[in-house]
């Protein structure tokens, strides 16, 4: 089903196994497109992947007292993007095979941690692990549109939960440009899979943020779209970011 405007719910059993599959196709030579798709277009995961890391990774203003909380984490690509010196990075994924890779791929680097769990439980997997410290950098890529609108709540108020005073956030995602896109058991020819996502508008982001973590404190010091035409080849989403600061 592909519902435009209209609100339903996803199943995250589906996303799950959909990204099960997706580690299944992991391969060495173009290793993000297992979360960034497009595998039949290397150059374009390359292009995509070095824009995204040239234009966010400095509004990230990290040090190496920066204890970074990654959201959904993936098999780490971000963890690969951040190359200076870094206190902590601790990377959150419910997907098992994606945290097997990350570890096997981070496994010469120090202080990178990568944990299964939810994006709506952080506080819990953190307990599981044994996690004491709060953190001052959080990333949030590509993961809300995997969420019904109640967990999208649960994530920020994780965030809340989990950061220290002082902090900011980088949020990145495929937003819906006119109206909210839900695809809900939607065979896609691209990926030849079965895929459930939820495309917000920017708008819906916004009052989700506004109700937590604006809430708390931070405020939005950029929001813009990421890629310009030439790296965008959808014509009702398009990826976006804010940067929020406390
Ligand atoms: C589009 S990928 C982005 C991965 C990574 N942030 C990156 O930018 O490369 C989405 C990720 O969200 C994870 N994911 C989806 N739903 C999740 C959930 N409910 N809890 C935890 N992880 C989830 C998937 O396993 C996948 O790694």
């Amino acid at each position: 089903m592909r519902l435009k405007g209209g609100h339903e719910e996803i199943n995250y059993d589906a996303t799950q196994a959909f990204f099960n599959n997706r580690a299944g196709k992991y391969n060495k030579d173009n290793p993000y497109s297992v979360t960034m798709y497009q595998d039949n277009h290397p150059e374009l995961v390359k292009q995509r992947n070095a824009k995204e890391v040239e234009k966010l990774l400095p509004l990230l203003k990290l040090d190496n007292k920066s204890k970074v909380l990654d959201i959904a984490c993936g098999i780490g690509r971000w963890s690969d993007a951040i190359t200076m010196d870094i206190d902590k990075y601790c990377g959150i994924d419910f997907c098992e095979d994606f945290i097997l890779k990350a570890r096997e791929l981070n496994k010469d680097k120090k202080n990178r941690h990568f944990y299964t769990g939810k994006s709506n439980e952080i506080s819990d997997c953190l307990a599981k692990n044994n996690w004491e410290d709060k953190f001052n950098r959080v990333l949030l890529i590509g993961a809300l549109v995997y969420l019904n609108d109640q967990d999208v709540d649960s994530v920020f108020a994780g965030i809340g939960q989990a950061v220290e005073d002082k902090g900011i956030v980088v949020i990145r995602e495929p937003i819906g440009l006119e109206e909210r896109l839900t695809l809900k058991e939607h065979f896609s020819e691209e990926l030849d899979d079965t895929y459930n996502a939820i495309y917000r508008t920017r708008d819906e982001i916004m009052d989700c943020l506004n109700k937590s973590l604006l809430k708390q404190g931070f405020r939005v010091k950029e929001e813009a779209f990421l890629f310009d035409d030439s790296l965008n080849n959808r014509k009702e989403t398009s990826q976006y970011y804010f940067i929020l600061e406390r």
